[in-house]
């Protein structure tokens, strides 16, 4: 028999409660023992739930019981989470969360002390929801060197940007759905200002290139600039405006990591990719490119994520899983200043004036601008390029185009 212990009740934590119950048989069937559940932790009371006669309040009923093999972390945050995770792992069980603040900022230091008490810390849910992308980047590409990795790493933003284009709704309507079908974080800042993203291209960087990134080493910015306009003035073009989270392998081990909103080309897959649904694109030096897709966020879609980590330990729970992450260095991440890319940019200037200071740019119309509004893209140039053309210049928008 293998015993699990669910820590926090929420969305996804009930969400593992409800897989683990209903695909009980199937489970049992592939992990070739009994995978039971044995305790829920949570702060609040649910006398009504079908499962009320597992809850505890104490985590150290779980510690101290030697029957609980794998503890499933799904509070959130970087602080109790962290203290029940190092207690969990230091009694020699294994820990399987959706957590990615905790991963993002605590990760090498909890895959490290998992190493040192036989047992696993595994994440899967922690980036892109229900998709699997963090087991076949390091075992199904692990022939590769691989050189970058792209992804629209956030299902709420994603959410909000689908539903105020196509439905029309304001920004606060569309934030409002996404937290009531429970896609976005409990400070739903840490989604539309990007730190959500950040914390994942940080998992997805440390796996694809071997050292911890942390998310104070990444640029980030969010949706916030986003406005309408910029929508149209995209779509006149066939551009689609999505958040994406970049890591880049640089040359001495150096990766190039950051958050920020882009065009998409209609022609690349990213920007067909809409409502909760994330992807991530990878490229390696023998597959050249390949992408993950499917639900970024939400309960059972993030469930189907935690329950496969669970099942991988439960068929071998002293099996070591040291994935190749070390530790991390002030001067690995390297800004994305230096990287060139085309430009878009939406401004109080005239066309002539755009042309003058930008050379052969492409210009952007759309119904019911403003005059004295240009919008254009330009060549490839770097940021500090960009902003010395532009010195002086009163500019609404400036968003990179995805090459
Ligand atoms: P929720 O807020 O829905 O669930 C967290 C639960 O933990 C709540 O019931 C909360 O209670 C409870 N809790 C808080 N403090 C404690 C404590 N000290 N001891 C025990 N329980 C506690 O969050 P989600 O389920 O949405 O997210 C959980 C984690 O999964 C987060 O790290 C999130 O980023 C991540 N995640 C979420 C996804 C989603 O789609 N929602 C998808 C992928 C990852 P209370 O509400 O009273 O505070
Ligand atoms: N708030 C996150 C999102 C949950 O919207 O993508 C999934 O990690």
């Amino acid at each position: 028999m293998v015993n699990v212990a669910i820590l926090g009740f929420g969305t996804v934590g009930s969400g593992v409660a409800e897989v683990l119950t209903t695909n009980g048989g199937l489970i049992d069937h592939r992990v070739d023992d009994l995978v039971r559940l044995k305790y829920i932790v949570d702060v609040r009371d649910f006398p009504n739930s079908p499962y009320k006669e597992l809850f505890v309040k104490d985590f150290a009923v779980i510690e101290n019981d030697p029957q609980v093999d794998i503890v499933v972390e799904t509070i959130g945050g970087a602080t109790i989470a962290r203290e029940f995770t190092t207690r969990a792992l230091k009694a020699g069980k294994s820990v399987v969360t959706s957590n990615k603040e905790l991963v993002a900022t605590h990760g090498y230091e909890l895959l490290q002390l998992a190493k040192e008490h036989g047992c696993s810390y595994l994440f899967e849910a922690s980036v892109g929801g229900g998709i699997p992308i963090l087991r076949p980047l390091t075992s199904c590409l692990a022939a590769n060197e691989l050189e970058q990795v792209t992804g629209i790493l956030n299902g709420t933003t994603n959410y909000i940007l689908t539903r105020m284009i196509k439905a029309g709704l304001t920004f606060d309507q569309a934030l409002a759905e996404a937290q009531a079908n429970g896609y976005a974080e409990k400070d739903p800042t840490a989604d539309v200002d990007g730190h959500d993203a950040c914390r994942k291209i940080c998992i997805l960087a440390a796996l694809a290139f071997g050292r911890h990134v942390y998310p104070d080493q990444v640029t980030t910015e969010g949706i916030r600039g986003v406005t309408l306009e910029d929508v149209a003035y995209a779509d006149s073009v066939g551009y689609k405006i999505k958040l994406l989270g970049r890591a880049i392998r640089q040359p001495e081990g150096r990766v190039c990591a950051f958050v920020a909103p882009h065009l998409v080309s209609r022609e690349n897959p990213l920007s067909g990719v809409e409502d909760v649904f994330n992807a991530i694109a990878v490229t390696g030096n023998a597959i050249g490119d390949v992408m993950f897709y499917g639900r970024g966020a939400g309960k059972l879609p993030t469930a189907s994520a935690v329950v496969a980590d669970v099942i991988d330990i439960a068929k071998d729970l002293k099996k070591d899983r040291h994935n190749g992450w070390e530790e991390g260095a002030s001067d690995l991440v390297v800004s994305a200043v230096g990287l060139a890319s085309p430009w878009y940019v939406r401004a109080q200037l005239s066309a002539g004036e755009a042309r003058e200071r930008c050379g052969d740019v492409q210009l952007l119309a759309r119904s019911g601008a403003p005059a004295g509004e240009t919008a254009f893209l330009t060549a490839p140039m770097t940021e500090p390029e960009i902003l010395e053309k532009l010195a002086g210049v009163d500019v609404s928008s400036r968003f990179r185009v995805l090459v």
